[in-house]
């Protein structure tokens, strides 16, 4: 199959809208990461998206839906406290997660909930209202792999494996949405996204994440994500000396090495390779996945750095980061 990248214009929108009514998969962009959409109301294309992906097939999507779409279509019940945090945040990167009406394909791997999303970015809102369909979409990367914040990075994992791209530019937020569990009597927070739990509880009460032992709710969250394909080496911005005495063994050893780190380690990393994330937790989301991506063609190692602080939104950048480097910090 040719796969095609279209910037979004009337035609590549009529094109999008006829392959998700024919049951394809068309790759669109919001303003977190690339989506890999079909119709979800199709079981094919829903089949498909797994198909493509190589996701588990226990890994629910997320429905997207555009700003005028009746949310009660495909949802049963939206708490109170669900609708105040529709007010505040959305159209924007947080997913509700809410019991469901059972009218859609199998999105939801089997749970009765269904996880919904209203993007914020105008090329989003655009592709959502254009087809008029809810729009079942992972990210839309290779399972595994760092996600896609431009659509050649979704050329790069799927070429050959999709009809059409839908190319809005680069990604705004850059990490995935929060998704947030709107079943219970209070909201809780299944990922950590850039609209923070402080954020969400300005407005209501909320729950943290997962409590320890529990099985995951969001069962996306026990996979491995995020990888770049080359070595890695974790370090804290305590510990920067012991991770630039590591690059320097890698560069003597002929090896390309890379440090990923934020502005404030600039002074000490000198003359090294670096990949700056910026200043802000902001800048790091935005920046990250293409930062990783790149250091796949650029480096035999790279050396992460964890800023010192790790509270607030920069606990969602982190929570990516980590993931993309295994986890587990180098010791001293
Ligand atoms: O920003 C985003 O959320 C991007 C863009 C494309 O919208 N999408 C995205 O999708 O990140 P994906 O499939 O990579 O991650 C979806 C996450 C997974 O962790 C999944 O387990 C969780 O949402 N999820 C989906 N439906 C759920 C449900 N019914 N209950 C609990 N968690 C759910
Ligand atoms: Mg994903």
């Amino acid at each position: 199959m040719r796969t095609e990248v279209e910037k979004i214009t009337p035609s590549s929108l009529q094109k999008a809208k006829r392959l998700l009514e024919e049951g394809e998969i068309v790759a669109f962009p919001t303003e977190t990461v690339y989506g890999l959409g079909a119709n979800a109301r199709d079981d094919e294309a829903v089949r498909k998206i797994y198909e493509i992906k190589g996701r588990p097939r226990d890994n629910p999507l997320i429905v997207h839906i555009h700003e005028g779409f009746p949310l009660e279509e495909i949802v049963s019940t939206v708490p109170d406290y669900a609708r105040l945090l529709a007010a505040a945040f959305l159209p924007g990167p947080l997913t509700m997660v809410y019991e469901g009406r059972g009218n859609l394909a199998d999105v939801s791997a089997g749970l009765s909930t269904v996880a919904v999303r209203v993007p914020s970015s105008p090329a989003a809102q655009e592709f959502l209202k254009f087809v008029g369909l809810p729009v079942a979409a992972p990210s839309a990367n290779v399972s595994k792999h760092v996600s896609p914040t431009s659509a050649s990075h979704v050329l790069s994992d799927l070429d050959g494996k999709i009809p059409l791209i839908l190319d809005g530019g680069e990604c705004s937020v850059g990490i995935e949405s929060t998704v947030l569990d709107c079943t219970g009597p209070r909201p809780r927070v299944l990922r950590p996204g850039m609209v923070t739990r402080e954020m969400i509880e300005t407005v209501v009460p909320c729950d943290d994440c997962m409590p320890t032992g529990e099985r995951p709710a969001s069962p996306g969250m026990k996979y491995a994500h995020y990888m770049p394909r080359c070595a890695t080496l974790l370090f804290r911005e305590e510990d920067l000396d012991a991770g630039l005495r590591r690059y320097d063994e890698e560069t003597s050893k002929g090896k390309r090495a890379y440090v990923l780190a934020f502005e404030s380690c600039r002074e000490m990393i000198g003359e090294r390779n670096f990949l700056s994330l910026g200043e802000t937790a902001s800048d790091g989301a935005e920046r990250l996945y293409g930062l990783l991506r790149e250091a796949e063609s650029l480096a035999d190692v790279l050396v992460g750095v964890a800023p010192k602080k790790r509270d607030g939104a920069m606990e969602s950048v982190m929570n990516r980061f980590l993931k993309a480097f295994g986890g587990e910090y180098e010791e001293d």
